[in-house]
């Protein structure tokens, strides 16, 4: 008896129902919404992904965001067909992304996501090609988490729509985004100051104790980023 065509949905509602938070309910109205629109090609991501957002998240600030990544960036669409700045590859890791944000909880999410953007950087700087399916396994065997869920929005079209979703908030951003990596606090963008982020959550934190992040003056150091250190569509 073949399995009906309906098994494999089940599986991913069914590992959805279990490894992803109800977002609605996990929602902490008092923390800071910091939210990154970002693509997986771009160096400028990854490289604020891999330094200043991981040292904040793996420092107490991560206590008081929400964090919500939005892995679309330049891309655009012409029908459901995406299109991405640095092609294939790139929408292959985004929608990647995309299914990782869905499926996994934090602290996971955040860490296979990090991990990724490593592992491209480093075959970045060795002029290997990207190799998004070697990449996302490699992470997720690390961190020990299941590849079937991943496997199944990605391959079931759901990915796709999750993607079309962040490619819709994306171009709908008030006002437009300008490049990437384009970070906002509490809805407010931070444009080429993006690196001083901390600086933001901190002040836009309306909670009772500060968390010792908020104390080091350490990110006030961090320069300005100028107009280079972003992708804007070609
Ligand atoms: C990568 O390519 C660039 C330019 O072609 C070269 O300068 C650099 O040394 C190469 N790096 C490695 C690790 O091969
Ligand atoms: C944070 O995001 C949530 C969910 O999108 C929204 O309901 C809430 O109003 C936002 N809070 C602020 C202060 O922007």
């Amino acid at each position: 008896m073949a399995s009906p065509p309906f098994l494999p949905l089940l599986l991913l509602l069914l590992s959805l129902l279990l490894l992803s938070p109800p977002q609605s309910y996990s929602y902490e109205s008092d923390k800071v919404n910091l939210t990154l629109y970002y693509e997986t090609g771009c160096p400028y991501c990854r490289d604020f992904i891999i330094h200043p957002l991981a040292q904040a998240m793996g420092s107490d600030l991560v206590n008081i965001v929400n964090l919500r990544l939005v892995p679309w960036g330049n891309a655009y669409s012409i029908g459901s067909t995406i299109v991405c700045q640095h092609g294939e590859d790139e929408c292959l890791l985004n929608r990647i992304h995309a299914c990782i944000i869905a499926v996994a909880r934090q602290p996971y999410m955040f860490d296979i996501i990090k991990c990724t953007e490593e592992q491209e950087e480093q075959q970045a700087a060795n002029n290997m090609s990207s190799n998004p399916s070697a990449v996302w396994t490699y992470c997720v065997d690390k961190l020990q988490f299941p590849k079937s869920p991943i496997e199944h929005c990605s391959n079931s079209g759901m990915g796709e729509k999750l993607l079309l979703k962040y490619g819709y908030d994306t171009t709908h951003l008030k006002p437009p985004l300008r490049g990437v990596p384009w970070v906002t606090v509490n809805g407010i963008p931070l444009a080429q100051e993006y690196k001083k982020f901390v600086s933001y959550v901190c002040n836009a934190y309306k909670g009772k104790s500060l968390p010792s992040a908020c104390r080091k003056s350490s990110h006030d150091t961090e320069k300005s980023s100028n107009e280079e250190h972003m992708c804007y569509r070609a």
